[in-house]
């Protein structure tokens, strides 16, 4: 029971948005038990991952979930599929409380992907509609993301726009 318990509350995710996905797919709250379900590969769509052990994804999955307001991380499975390859979408959306504005509150969007053979079925929309509802619900005031020019068409679609320039520094 404890690896199927949701990270965040599913009533979050609205019916409206179940409804406009292909028939079979389901938008869901991550689970423990997504180790098992092809996360980490789709998540290889986007980036580097790492090989992750699954004593090290549960405790990474351990400490966000502690941060049950903080952390929204949803997928995008079809339930048609094997188990082991259901997972076929995924977004995360942090929550940052502020003291400016009022102690307001900003989404972050991060870690969009869609598995390479679904693209182009607007799983990538219904990821970040889904996400921009759980932001609205939770109190966020905007919601924000740094993404390659390459991919700013498919977030002008969503609805965001060009707002700044994103800086850097790694260590
Ligand atoms: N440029 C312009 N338009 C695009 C692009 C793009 N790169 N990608 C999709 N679109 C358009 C589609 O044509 C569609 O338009 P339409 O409504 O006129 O038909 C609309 O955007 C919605 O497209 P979806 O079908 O929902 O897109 P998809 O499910 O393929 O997901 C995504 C898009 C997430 C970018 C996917 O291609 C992907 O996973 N790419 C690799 C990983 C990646 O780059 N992720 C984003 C990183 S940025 C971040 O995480 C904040």
């Amino acid at each position: 029971m404890a690896d199927t318990k949701p990270l965040f509350s599913p009533s979050l995710i609205s019916a409206k948005t179940q409804e406009a996905l292909p028939e079979g797919y389901k938008c869901r709250p991550l689970q423990r038990s997504d180790y098992k379900s092809g996360f980490l590969d789709v998540l290889r769509v986007l980036t580097t991952v790492g090989d992750i052990s699954e004593a090290q994804w549960n405790e990474r999955y351990e400490w966000m979930s502690q941060r049950g307001d903080q952390y929204y991380l949803l997928v995008i499975v079809d339930e048609s599929r094997p188990v082991e390859t259901q997972i076929v979408g995924t977004g995360a959306l942090l929550v940052e409380r502020k003291f400016i504005h009022n102690l307001g509150m900003v989404g972050h969007i991060e870690d969009i992907a869609v598995a390479k053979d679904q693209q182009g079925k607007k799983l990538g929309l219904r990821i970040i509609q889904a996400l921009d509802q759980v932001a609205e619900q939770v109190g966020c005031y905007k919601a924000i993301l740094d993404c390659s020019e390459a991919n700013e068409g498919f977030y002008v679609k969503c609805g965001y726009r060009r707002a700044g320039l994103e800086m850097a520094h790694y260590y």
